[in-house]
């Protein structure tokens, strides 16, 4: 995609705008120890971007437990992890804004750009709320309503929609390999932030690397 082709950004929001990765880290952390699962760096990396009963899943198939918990008891836990991270979720504040990503939102504002959100988190409008960024978005993608979370497109689809904008215009903004995959499998262009995030179009190591003259540069 040509820079000049982008009329509208679409954003994850744990990890791109809020410093919240960690506290999803945390929460699942005490799932995991919960249910037996050993927590490992790897799979707290293949958590990001996946939904809350996916995620619960994943931690429960990595330490062979998938077939011990009922779904009442599958629901059980998702809701404590989720009643955890709320807890720290509490603790965030417009300080919590990650480096450099008001300035990239102000940058993009002042330069007529349309912004919409595509988290997979359903907590998504009480974060957004607690930095003070909503107003910055056009609409937010409601993942409840998903027929499939990432790696599938629906969602950077959707966000397309909320803008009013064909994929082919809209740039996605995303730290986690779920979420590249749902960006390129829209037709949109991916730009990753993080260092193994290698089937991004653009990529960055940190949020704060992230403005419209260095996307522009890595796409010339
Ligand atoms: C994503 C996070 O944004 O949202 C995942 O990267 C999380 O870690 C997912 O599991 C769902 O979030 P929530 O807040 O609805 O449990
Ligand atoms: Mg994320």
């Amino acid at each position: 995609m040509k820079f000049e082709d982008i009329k509208g950004f679409a954003f994850d929001l744990d990890g791109v705008i809020a410093d919240s990765a960690r506290l999803h880290s945390k929460a699942w952390h005490q799932t995991a120890d919960t249910v037996g699962t050993t927590w490992t760096p790897e799979l707290a990396e293949n958590l990001k971007g996946v939904s809350r009963m996916d995620s619960l899943e994943m931690i429960l198939k990595a330490g062979g437990h998938e077939n011990e918990y009922t779904q009442a008891q599958k629901e059980e836990l998702a809701t404590a992890k989720n009643t955890q991270y709320l807890e720290l979720v509490k603790t965030l504040t417009p300080d919590d804004v990650l480096p450099g990503m008001k300035a990239f939102l102000d940058e993009l504002k002042a330069n007529g750009y349309k912004m919409s959100v595509a988290s997979a988190s359903k907590n998504a409008p009480t974060i957004l709320k607690q930095l003070k960024v909503m107003d910055y978005f056009e609409g937010i993608v409601d993942p409840a309503k998903l027929h499939a979370g990432k790696p599938d497109p629906e969602i950077f689809s959707l966000a397309a929609d909320v803008l009013g904008l064909a994929p082919a215009n809209v740039a996605g903004l995303e730290d986690s390999g779920a979420g590249i995959q749902s960006i390129n499998a829209a037709g949109e262009l991916s730009i990753g932030i993080g260092s193994e995030l290698s089937e991004a179009a653009v990529r960055f190591d940190r949020t704060d690397e992230v403005s419209l003259a260095a996307i522009k540069a890595k796409l010339a």
